[in-house]
């Protein structure tokens, strides 16, 4: 199986993108990262937890990260997610225990120790914890086998600001460092997120399933989506975090180019936004899959059948 680690602000969204994880055999989750980001740390450490519980994984290790980003104040999602960032369903506390160890500790030596370009790195929220152990542990960097994270908008636009997508917005300098670090990595911006809706019918078929994740699923997206129907009449709530696990399952489902990703850290004006170079008009390295389309069908089946199985 893959090994991945999965660093997350969880968020409806990140919540589904957990239960996919956890429900395909391809993956073995090391380890669980909060960050603060759609709400606090507090919070996205908890509501990690409950979804391991709601997964039925109450072994899954959870660790929780920073509570801020490197070089700004918090800026929070509570106009999307709601108060506890996992507003829709009613999920009990959980009883797992939060590891002790601070996510970035966690990380750090899980790069030392296991073989190196073994890990998959899957950042679904602000950069600020992987930015914080490549700075606190550079020699983990070279150790990394790929980065993939939902994050950036090009051709989209962004949803935190016109230019920028929520993830880099929050914690710019942390994007910026990490798109700089020189290992693999493939960007899921809202090019191809804003495409993943979950519509009425994709609704109906994970409440379908019968089961408890079915139905947590189906009342997570159906409370999130509220802000993007009245906001833009889209057809339904875009399922960002999610495509990042289904590019690890199915990259076929995906498609786009390897090109330069810069970040923008100083304009106040276009803060946190992923500069593409998408038609190659620059000699800067290509750092970056930049994917740009998804097979949405094939998404959202894959997505449905493995949450069958949880
Ligand atoms: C990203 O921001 C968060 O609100 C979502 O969980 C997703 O990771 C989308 O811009
Ligand atoms: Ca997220």
């Amino acid at each position: 199986a893959r090994r991945i680690i999965i660093d997350t602000d969880p968020g409806q969204d990140d919540a589904v993108a957990i239960l996919l994880a956890l429900a395909s055999p391809e993956l073995e989750v090391l380890g669980i990262t909060a960050v603060a980001g759609n709400v606090p740390l507090a919070l996205t450490a908890r509501n990690a937890r409950i979804i391991c519980e709601l997964a039925g994984r109450p072994e899954v290790k959870v660790f929780a990260g920073c509570e801020a980003p490197l070089a700004r104040p918090l800026v929070t999602a509570e106009h999307v997610h709601g108060k506890t960032g996992l507003d829709g369903p009613v999920l009990p506390d959980p009883a797992m225990p939060l590891q002790d160890a601070h996510a970035v500790e966690f990380l750090i030596d899980t790069l030392r120790r296991e073989p190196e370009g073994s890990i998959t790195l899957c950042p679904l929220g602000p950069l600020t914890n992987i930015a914080t152990a490549f700075r606190r542990a550079p020699d983990i960097i070279a150790r990394v086998r790929e980065i993939v994270l939902m994050g950036g908008a090009c051709f989209e636009g962004g949803n935190i600001t016109p230019a920028a997508e929520f993830n880099i917005y929050v914690d710019p300098e942390a994007a910026a460092e990490v798109f700089a670090a020189g290992v693999p990595l493939v960007m899921l911006p809202l090019d191809v997120t804003h495409k993943a809706l979950v519509t009425a019918e994709r609704n109906a078929a994970f409440r379908g399933l019968g089961t408890p994740v079915g139905e947590a699923v189906a009342q997570m997206t159906e409370f999130f989506e509220r802000y993007d129907r009245e906001k833009y009449g889209s057809d339904g709530a875009p399922l960002h975090d999610p495509c990042v696990i289904a590019y690890l399952l199915q990259p076929g489902l995906f498609a786009g180019r390897q090109i330069n990703v810069e970040i923008e850290t100083a304009s106040p004006l276009t803060l946190g936004m992923t500069v593409a170079d998408w038609w190659g008009v620059t000699d800067r390295p290509r750092n970056a899959l930049f994917l740009r389309d998804i097979d949405a069908p094939g998404f959202f089946t894959l997505l449905t059948d493995r949450l069958a199985t949880l």
